[in-house]
């Protein structure tokens, strides 16, 4: 695998070409789910799987990019039975937050593409099929449709999503149409995965943080993924005159959301290991001289588990009620995505850290506070995560999101010391 880092480089590269062109302009990556950018990024994703190796490549009705690595029969412990062999599945998302890094999702695409590479290049197969998805989305970011493409495989695609429009009022059934894909609630109910089917599902990711950047360790083994809940907000107020309407007299619904937002601060600091952010904010039709009549806004809260994060939610929402009475203003709120902490299942966090092992590295185990598509596989089948250090301090949703071509190697000799591990010692 002497080239391999250079490769997961150089290809991630590859697709960081396809940015939405108001972004392309300022040289900054924005790939969101199905616009010409997303398209234009599968396809490249489908060619690297046809330039590996792999078996089957195609795009499922949702736009996840699936390559197949079929198994070696011969070595299956039931023998030559293809109705007994199962499947590892991996992979990450190839959709981006708005100004993104080229990693966040991408880099568990590629390592194990590079992998497959290395696989054909030994002439090997495995004792099992491997399955690499490219999910179509992840970040939540056109549609409030957080994991979208990972609930596909696990059958938590709401079909009221396809009727739900983005900014510029194009349904998600439309923009499915105009990328070529059906559209069809019948057709996506199909992509649900049998879990029978399969050993587990393992995904390689950047970490996102500062952990194993500030630690020196180019590997982490992940032991859990946070619970999450995101809520779109709206404060309802009443727009007057910025230059008449004395202070004690306003309802403004951007200071409410404002409050609101320092309290989801200070709530959070309560807790050890709790988030809260507002990272969307607007006054729709605000002017600089009216005093703001209504203010959407969005939560995103976290926490390291279920309760924790429960209690978190509940308080702020609560609070933000109070706020609003007191302020005089209306407060509404609409969930639009709740994860469970996901525990990494202790057979494959040990396969990982094995892996590690036998690379020559430390094993470090840390926790995610970042979201991942692991979490809604494992609603249905055992999952644990491999996460590759991020230089720059660990940033990440930001384009000064780096790993090294080292660290890139280390990560798919890693991934292939665990399906080589998987191979001499099947999972019972
Ligand atoms: C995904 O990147 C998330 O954790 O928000
Ligand atoms: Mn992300
Ligand atoms: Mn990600």
């Amino acid at each position: 695998m002497q080239n391999v880092g250079r490769d997961i480089m150089d290809w991630s590269e590859r697709l960081a070409k396809y940015s939405e062109p108001e972004w392309a302009d300022k040289h900054q990556l924005t790939c969101t789910y199905l616009t010409p950018a997303h398209i234009q990024t599968a396809e490249e994703i489908k060619a690297l799987m046809h330039e590996a190796g792999f078996d089957d490549v195609s795009m499922d009705a949702v736009g996840n990019i699936i390559g197949i690595y079929r198994a070696d029969t011969t070595l299956t412990s039931t023998g030559s039975s293809t109705a007994a062999v199962k499947t590892l599945l991996t992979g990450s998302h190839y959709d981006t937050v708005r100004n993104g890094g080229k990693y966040d999702g991408r880099l568990g695409i590629l390592i194990p593409i590079a992998c497959v590479a290395e696989l054909v290049r030994q002439g090997r197969r495995l004792p099992f099929d491997f399955e690499v998805v490219g999910f179509s989305e992840e970040e939540g970011q056109r549609f409030r449709a957080t994991f979208l493409a990972s609930g596909a495989l696990t059958g938590d695609f709401d079909p009221a999503w396809l009727d739900q429009q983005d900014a510029d009022g194009v349904t998600m059934r439309q923009a499915m149409h105009a990328a070529g894909l059906p559209g069809d609630m019948s057709q996506i109910a199909q992509l649900k995965r049998d879990p029978a089917r399969y050993l587990g599902f393992v995904e390689a990711h950047i970490e996102q943080g500062p952990i194993l950047c500030e630690g020196e360790l180019p590997l982490g083994v992940v032991t859990s993924i946070n619970a999450g809940v995101r809520v779109t907000c709206k404060i309802t107020g009443l727009a007057a005159h910025a230059g008449t309407t004395p202070m004690r007299m306003r309802q403004d619904a951007l200071l409410a959301a404002a409050e609101i937002s320092l309290m989801a601060e200070s709530r959070a600091l309560q807790d050890d290991g709790s988030v809260a952010t507002v990272g969307q904010m607007q006054v729709p039709g605000g002017s600089i001289n009216v005093i703001p009549g209504e203010c959407v806004f969005t939560l995103d809260m976290r926490a390291p588990f279920d309760d924790q994060r429960d209690a978190l939610v509940q308080d702020i929402l609560d609070q933000a009620q109070i706020i609003a009475a007191r302020r005089q203003v209306r407060f509404e709120f609409n969930e639009v995505m709740r994860a469970a902490a996901a525990p990494s299942d202790p057979t494959l966090q040990a396969r990982w850290e094995h892996a590690v092992q036998s690379v020559g590295q430390i094993v470090f185990k840390l926790n995610s506070g970042a979201g991942h598509d692991a979490m809604k596989l494992h609603t249905i089948m055992p999952q644990a995560m491999l996460f590759v250090r991020g230089g720059n301090r660990g940033i990440s949703h930001n384009p000064l999101e780096i790993i090294s071509e080292a660290d890139a190697r280390l990560a798919a000799r890693a991934f292939l010391a665990l399906l080589d591990d998987l191979q001499t010692h099947p999972l019972a």
